[in-house]
C-alpha cells in the first residue's frame, strides 16, 4: 500500500472517500449535509460510531468515525478509528481514501505518532486474504494508496513518522499473510525457505537447520515433537547487525500445526491450530520491519519449526527425552509441544550472549481463560525487562499483563524419572508452561509472551476482520526503536 502526507484545506481533497476521525463533542464544519447530520443530534461521534455522508464538495464522500472523548483518546483508539475507517473504505470498494485527524481527536499524540499509528490502522482495516479463492465471492479491491492530510507545520514530522508506519505496515501484513497459510503451503522448510528470502533481500545472515544438523546440535527436544512426521523440522537463525554490543534475540514458536499428537486434540477447531506458527511468524514480520528501518541494535531471531503429529514414529506419554541444554524430560502430554521446541532454542541462545531474550509463543490455551483475548501473559526471571516489554507493548497497542513466577509453582513440573516433566496438569496452565521454559535460561534476562489468546480472533470486530492478528510485530518493533535509541 501506498501512503502520502498532504497539507490542504479539508474542502479541498479530491478523493473517493474523506475519513475524518472526530472527537465526541466537537464535530467539524466542512460540508452543509454533514452539518445537517450533525446538528440532527443523530451522530455524536463516540468511539466506533461511524456516519457516511454524499456531500456537495470536493470528496465524493465523507465518513466520520468517533474516536471516543478526552483521556480516552490514545495511540490505540486513534489507531483502532483509523481501521475502522479502512475497513468501510476497502467495503465500499474504493481504491483510494484521504483520512485526517481533527485537532480536538488527536489526543496529545506528536505528529509523527499521528501518523505512524494511523499507517498502522490502515494496514489493520485494509486487510483482507483472498489468495487461495479463486471465485471470491463478492471481491473487493484492495485499498491501493491513502493519503494522510495534515496542518502544514506537522508535515515533516508526520513524514517521519509515515516511514516508521510504512515499514511497520509491511512487516504486519507479511505476517497476517503467512500466519493465514494453511499447514500444508507453511510447512517448516518453507518457513526456512522464507526466512532466507528476508536474508537475501535486507542483508541478514540466515542459517537455515535441517533435520540432521538439528540432530548434531543436539536438540533432542525438538527432534521428539518433530518425530512423528513425513515433514523435516527446521530451526532458522536470522541474524542483523545494526549497532554494537550484546543482541536483543526474539524467540518464536514455530509449530506449523498443532494436532496434539498422541495426546491428540478434539476435532472442533483443530484447523485453527495453523495458527500455532504465530510466535514464528512474528518474529519473521518484525525482521521486515528491521530491514526496512535498519535501527542500530543487534537483533537475532530463532525459530524452532515443527509439525506436531500423531503417527506410528511418534513421541508417546511417559518418552524421556535429553534437550540441548543437557536436561532430561519426561514427556507426559505430547500436546505441550511448544515449550520442548522453545526449551531447546532457549539453549542456543546462550551462544549469543544476549543482552535480553524475548520469546512469543501460543503455548497455553490456560491463558485464554485466565486473559482472554485482550492480553498477551507476560512472565520472565528479570524486574526490568517486563517492564520495557510491557512499555512497548502499550505503545503498539498489543497488551502485556504480568503473571507470576515463583518458586512455588516450580514442583508442578517435577518428575519421576527425569529432571523435569512438560506438563502439570491443569492448574496454573500458563504458569508452568513458563516454568518449564525458565528451567533452560541461563545467563540473560528473559521475558515470555503466551499469545495463544491474541494470536487470532475467531470473529469479526469493528476495527478488524476475523482471524490472525500478527500479534508481536508492532510491539516487538516498538521495543527495538526504544533498543536503538530512535
Ligand atoms: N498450541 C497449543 C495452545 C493453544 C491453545 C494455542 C489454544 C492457541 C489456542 C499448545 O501446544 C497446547 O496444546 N497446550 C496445551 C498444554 C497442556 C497439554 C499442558 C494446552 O494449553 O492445553
Ligand atoms: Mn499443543
Ligand atoms: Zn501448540
Amino acid at each position: 500500500m501506498k501512503s502520502s502526507i498532504s497539507a490542504k484545506a479539508l474542502n479541498a481533497v479530491e478523493t473517493p472517500l474523506l475519513a475524518l476521525i472526530v472527537a465526541q463533542g466537537s464535530m467539524p464544519s466542512l460540508d452543509a449535509t454533514l452539518e445537517r447530520a450533525v446538528a440532527s443530534g443523530d451522530y455524536k461521534g463516540k468511539k466506533d460510531e461511524t456516519l457516511l455522508v454524499y456531500g456537495g464538495g470536493k470528496a465524493q464522500r465523507i465518513l466520520l468515525v468517533g474516536v471516543g472523548k478526552g483521556a480516552d483518546i490514545t495511540r490505540s483508539a486513534v489507531r483502532r478509528a483509523v481501521a475502522i475507517a479502512a475497513k468501510r473504505a476497502r467495503g465500499l470498494g474504493t481504491k483510494s481514501f484521504a483520512l485526517a485527524v481533527t485537532p480536538e481527536a488527536r489526543g496529545g499524540l506528536g505528529a509523527a505518532e499521528l501518523a505512524q499509528v494511523a499507517i498502522e490502522g490502515v494496514a489493520q482495516g485494509r486487510w483482507q486474504f483472498l489468495e487461495l479463492k479463486k471465485q471470491p465471492e463478492d471481491p473487493k479491491p484492495d485499498l491501493e494508496s491513502v493519503e494522510l492530510v495534515v496542518e502544514g507545520s506537522d508535515k515533516d514530522e508526520a513524514e517521519a513518522g509515515r516511514r516508521i508506519g510504512d515499514a511497520i505496515a509491511a512487516g504486519y501484513v507479511y505476517t497476517r499473510n503467512l500466519q493465514m497459510q494453511p499447514g500444508n503451503i507453511a510447512t517448516p522448510s518453507h518457513l526456512g525457505d522464507l526466512a532466507r528470502k528476508l536474508g537475501q533481500a535486507h542483508g541478514f545472515t540466515v542459517t537455515v537447520l535441517d533435520k540432521a544438523q538439528i540432530k548434531k546440535e543436539g536438540m533432542g527436544a525438538l527432534l521428539a515433537v518433530a518425530q512423528g512426521s513425513a515433514e523435516e523440522p527446521r530451526f532458522i537463525v536470522l541474524e542483523y547487525e545494526g549497532g554494537t554490543g550484546a543482541p536483543v534475540v526474539l524467540i518464536g514458536k514455530g509449530v506449523t500445526f498443532d494436532s496434539g499428537g498422541i495426546s491428540i486434540k478434539p476435532a472442533a477447531n483443530m484447523e485453527d491450530m495453523k495458527f500455532d506458527k504465530s510466535g514464528a511468524t512474528a518474529v519473521l514480520g518484525t525482521f521486515e520491519v528491521i530491514g526496512r528501518l535498519k535501527p542500530k541494535v543487534n537483533v537475532v531471531g530463532l525459530i524452532p519449526a515443527t509439525e506436531n503429529l500423531p503417527s506410528g514414529t511418534a513421541v508417546k506419554p511417559g518418552d524421556v527425552v535429553k534437550s540441548h541444554y543437557g536436561k532430561t524430560i519426561e514427556i507426559i502430554n505430547t500436546d505441550a509441544e511448544g515449550r520442548l521446541i522453545l526449551c531447546d532454542a532457549l539453549s542456543y541462545a546462550r551462544r549469543f550472549k544476549p543482552a535480553a531474550v524475548i520469546d512469543a509463543a501460543t503455548l497455553t490455551g490456560a491463558v485464554v481463560i485466565a486473559l482472554g483475548h485482550h492480553a498477551i501473559g507476560m512472565l520472565g526471571n528479570d524486574e526490568a525487562l517486563p517492564a520495557e516489554v510491557r512499555d512497548a507493548g502499550e505503545r503498539a497497542g498489543e497488551r502485556c499483563w504480568p503473571l507470576p513466577l515463583w518458586d512455588e509453582y516450580r514442583d508442578l513440573l517435577k518428575s519421576d524419572v527425569a529432571d523435569v516433566k512438560n506438563s502439570g496438569g491443569r492448574a496454573a496452565g500458563t504458569i508452568a508452561g513458563a516454568w518449564f521454559l525458565r528451567e533452560f535460561v541461563d545467563g540473560f534476562p528473559w521475558v515470555h509472551l503466551d499469545i495463544a489468546g491474541t494470536a487470532y480472533l475467531e470473529s469479526e470486530g469493528a476495527s478488524h476482520a476475523k482471524g490472525p492478528t500478527a500479534i508481536g510485530v508492532r510491539m516487538f518493533t516498538e521495543f527495538l526503536l526504544k533498543r536503538a535509541g530512535a
